[in-house]
C-alpha cells in the first residue's frame, strides 16, 4: 500500500496498517527469528549503538515483526482521534504479556513514594503487582469506587502523593466500568498521569486516547490477538520521546520485550479484529437477552442491558458493549458446576478473547481456594459463571448454554 493513501475505515486500517514492503518481497511481514543484527562494517555499528543511523541491534530490543505489531496497534489506538483538530499519535511497546507491560508503565514512571489510584474492580496479576511487589519499592496503591466520582475526587484532593490514576473498564467479573472522561478530567487537574487497561474493550469499542489518558496497556493475549494462540501485551504511549527514552529503556533493562513467532501471530489475528468484534458483541447481546428470561439465572452482568448499573457509561465510551459478560445463578455453587459440566460445545476453560466461546465458573476454578468472604468483595459468588461470547453462529451459542441450564 502506497504511504500516503487515506484509509478511511477501521477495518482497512486493521488489514492493511503497520506493513511496510519486506526487502526480499515477502507479501507478509516474514517471523524475523534472529537474536541479533549485523553491520556491513564497524563504523555501521557505531551510527547504530549511537542512534544516528535507525536499525535493529538486538531483539532485546526491537525486531522488525514487532514494529508491524506495534503500529498497527497505534493505528488502531490513535484511529480518527483528534486533539484541537489534530490527529493525535501513540508509539507502541510490545511485550512479552499483558503483566510485562503494565509493570514497564508502573517502572518507567513511578518512584518510591509515588502512591497509584485506582478501582477495585482490577484484573488480579494487577492489583498483585500493586499491592505485593510495588510497595517494597516503596510506591503503593489506594484502591476505591471510582463510580463515585466524589468518591475518587476526594482521594485526589486528599493525598498529594498520587501520581497515576490507572483505569481498567470493562472490569472482570461483573463488567463493571468507569468513566475515562470524567476521570481523566479530575485527574488533569490534580497533574496526574492517566493510564487506561483496554484489554476487555479493544481499540474498536474505545479509544482511551479521546478522553486525553496518557497509557493505554493491552494483554494483546485476549482479543487484539483473537485466537488464543499467543501470550502478549503492548503499552501505549501519546508523549513520543517519553515512549522511545524512558519507556523504551525500562523495556530493554527489564527485559519483557516479546517474540517474533508471537508477535507474527498477532499480526495476523489483529487484521481481523472489526469483523470478529462486530460478531462477538452482537452474540453477547442476544445470549444476555436469553439468559435474563432463563428461570435458573438470577442476574445478568452485560452492560448492554439497562439493568446494569454501568450502563450508561458504556454507552458513552464504547461503540457496543463488548464480548465479556456473567450471570449468577439461582443455586449457587453445585448448580455453576453442573452448568460447566453439561456444556457440549462451548469450552470450560479461563481466558478470553478467542473465537470461540468460553466459560469459567471461578467459584471451582480461578478463585476455588479464595475464601468466602474475600471473593465477595469483588462480586464472585458461588453461582457466578463469566462467558467469553464467542464468534460461533448465535443459535448454536444459545443451543448449548439453553441445554446445559437445564
Ligand atoms: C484486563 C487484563 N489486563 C491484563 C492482563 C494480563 O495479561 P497477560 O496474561 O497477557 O499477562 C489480563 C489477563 O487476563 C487481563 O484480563
Amino acid at each position: 500500500m502506497e504511504k500516503n493513501f487515506p484509509l478511511t475505515g477501521f477495518g482497512t486500517a486493521a488489514v492493511h496498517s503497520g506493513h511496510e514492503q519486506d526487502p526480499n518481497y515477502a507479501h507478509l511481514v516474514p517471523i524475523y527469528a534472529s537474536s541479533t543484527f549485523v553491520y556491513d562494517e564497524a563504523e555501521q555499528g557505531m551510527r547504530r549503538f549511537s542512534g544516528q543511523e535507525p536499525g535493529y541491534i538486538y531483539s532485546r530490543w526491537g525486531n522488525p515483526t514487532f514494529t508491524e505489531a506495534e503500529q498497527k496497534i497505534a493505528t488502531f489506538e490513535t484511529f480518527g482521534v483528534q486533539k484541537n483538530g489534530k490527529q493525535v499519535e501513540a508509539k507502541a511497546t510490545l511485550h512479552a504479556s499483558g503483566m510485562a507491560a503494565i509493570s514497564t508503565l508502573m517502572i518507567a514512571n513511578l518512584k518510591a513514594g509515588d502512591k497509584i489510584l485506582t478501582h477495585y474492580s482490577l484484573y488480579g496479576g494487577t492489583e498483585e503487582l500493586i499491592t505485593n511487589l510495588l510497595p517494597p519499592l516503596g510506591i503503593s496503591a489506594i484502591i476505591t469506587d471510582l463510580r463515585d466520582l466524589n468518591i475518587a475526587e476526594e482521594a485526589m484532593k486528599k493525598d498529594k502523593a498520587i501520581k497515576m490514576l490507572y483505569l481498567e473498564t470493562p472490569a472482570n467479573p461483573t463488567i463493571q466500568c468507569v468513566d475515562i472522561e470524567e476521570l481523566s478530567k479530575l485527574a488533569k487537574q490534580y497533574g496526574m498521569l492517566v493510564a487506561c487497561d483496554n484489554t476487555f474493550a479493544t481499540p474498536y469499542l474505545q479509544q482511551p486516547f479521546q478522553y486525553d489518558v496518557d497509557f493505554i496497556v493491552h494483554s494483546t493475549t485476549k482479543f487484539l490477538n483473537g485466537h488464543g494462540t499467543s501470550i502478549g501485551g503492548v503499552l501505549l504511549g501519546r508523549d513520543i520521546e517519553f515512549m522511545k527514552k524512558k519507556v523504551y529503556a525500562t523495556m530493554k533493562t527489564l527485559g519483557g520485550n516479546a517474540n517474533p513467532f508471537d508477535a507474527f501471530l498477532l499480526i495476523n489475528g489483529m487484521k481481523t479484529l472489526e469483523l470478529r468484534m462486530e460478531r462477538h458483541c452482537h452474540n453477547a447481546m442476544e445470549i444476555a437477552h436469553v439468559l435474563e428470561r432463563h428461570p435458573a439465572v438470577a442476574r445478568v452482568n452485560y452492560t448492554g442491558l439497562p439493568t446494569h448499573p454501568d450502563h450508561y457509561v458504556a454507552l458513552k465510551q464504547m461503540r457496543h458493549p463488548g464480548a465479556m459478560l456473567s450471570f449468577e445463578l439461582k443455586d449457587g455453587l453445585q448448580a455453576g458446576i453442573d452448568v460447566m459440566n453439561n456444556l457440549k460445545m462451548c469450552v470450560r476453560t479461563v481466558s478470553l478473547g478467542t473465537c470461540d466461546t468460553l466459560l469459567c465458573h471461578p467459584a471451582s476454578m480461578t478463585h476455588y481456594s479464595v475464601p468466602k468472604q474475600e471473593k465477595e468483595k469483588y462480586g464472585i459468588t458461588d453461582g457466578l459463571i463469566r462467558m467469553n461470547v464467542g464468534i460461533e453462529n448465535v443459535q448454536d451459542i444459545i443451543a448449548d448454554i439453553s441445554q446445559a441450564l437445564s
